[in-house]
């Protein structure tokens, strides 16, 4: 895929990986949307990229965690763009932990934000894109989604539903025109992993454990590399493939590492 003049819609976009990325296509020369909760965050990054060059950034604001919200952001994005060449489903949520401390709504958050998001937005994003024969989706999973989140039923569950869903975009649509790429990185440098959502039950301490925590803005750059080349999976840290590879080869032997780094990591709380 080629960025200048391209039409993009980034959710997620108030800060970290999701603000990256609208920057980084927008350096590129793509025009873009944002989207997200946070409509301050949102309208101030526009105003900044909009001050670069006029017409090439938007802010709307949109509850991804229900269809509504979906329709409503590719509807109004479509209009202030003319089109949509790539959404980029971003936003998340790292709510929840262990299955016996989860309440339902946590799960509901979980699923609605991390994948129910995801197939509202195809639902509407697809009739367009079929008809012209191209379009481009990207998902922001994680490495939890190939691998496992220590100490987060909820995310582990939901960001592997999110790679399933990829995966079944490109095997479905790839042949129409259709492109899709899942993002599925380590610890990035964001309020995700510093401040909240992931803060509880140690699965903070298991993310900083398992690798180099990149910044947001070479995550951006890695991205857009992987999209122009569109390569289906996009794994900033590199050492998760060779993790996956092991699973594969022999899960009984992984789950006992991954046991066993459980144990290190929460012993240590
Ligand atoms: N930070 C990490 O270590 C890490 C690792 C792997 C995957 N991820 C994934 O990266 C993505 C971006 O997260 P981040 O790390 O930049 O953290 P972040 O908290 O900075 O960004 C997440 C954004 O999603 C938005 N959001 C949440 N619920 C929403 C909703 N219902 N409607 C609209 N927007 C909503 C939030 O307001 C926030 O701006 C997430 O999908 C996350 O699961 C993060």
């Amino acid at each position: 895929m080629e960025f200048p003049a391209s039409r993009i819609v980034v959710t997620g976009a108030a800060g970290g990986i999701g603000a990256a990325l609208a920057r980084r296509f927008h350096a590129l020369g793509a025009r873009v949307v944002l989207s997200d909760l946070h409509e301050g965050a949102i309208t101030r990054i526009a105003a900044e990229l909009e001050a670069h060059r006029p017409d090439s950034a938007f802010a709307c604001a949109a509850d991804i965690g229900t269809e509504d919200g979906n329709r409503a952001l590719v509807e109004t994005s479509r209009r202030l763009l003319g089109g949509i060449d790539l959404f980029f489903a971003n936003a998340g949520v790292g709510t929840g932990g262990f299955v016996e401390a989860t309440s339902e709504p946590e799960w509901d958050l979980a699923f609605d934000v991390n994948i129910h998001a995801h197939r509202w937005a195809a639902k509407y994003l697809l009739p367009e894109w079929l008809e012209r024969g191209s379009g481009y989706f990207c998902s922001t999973a994680s490495a939890a989604g190939l691998l496992s989140q220590i100490g987060s039923a909820p995310y582990s569950v939901t960001k592997h539903a999110a790679v399933a869903f990829a995966e079944w975009m490109s095997i479905s649509y790839g042949d129409r025109g259709v492109r899709v790429s899942c993002l599925c990185p380590q610890g990035v440098n964001t309020n995700m992993l510093n401040g909240g959502d992931l803060g509880e039950n140690g699965a903070t301490n298991v993310v900083r454990a398992a690798g180099e925590v990149l910044e947001p803005e070479y995550v951006a750059g890695f991205v857009a590399e992987a999209i122009a080349s569109e390569t289906f999976l996009i794994l900033p840290h590199p050492q998760v493939a060779d993790f996956e590879q092991r699973k594969a080869a022999d899960r009984g032997r992984w789950l006992a590492g991954m046991r066993k780094l459980q144990a290190r990591v929460l012993g240590e709380l």
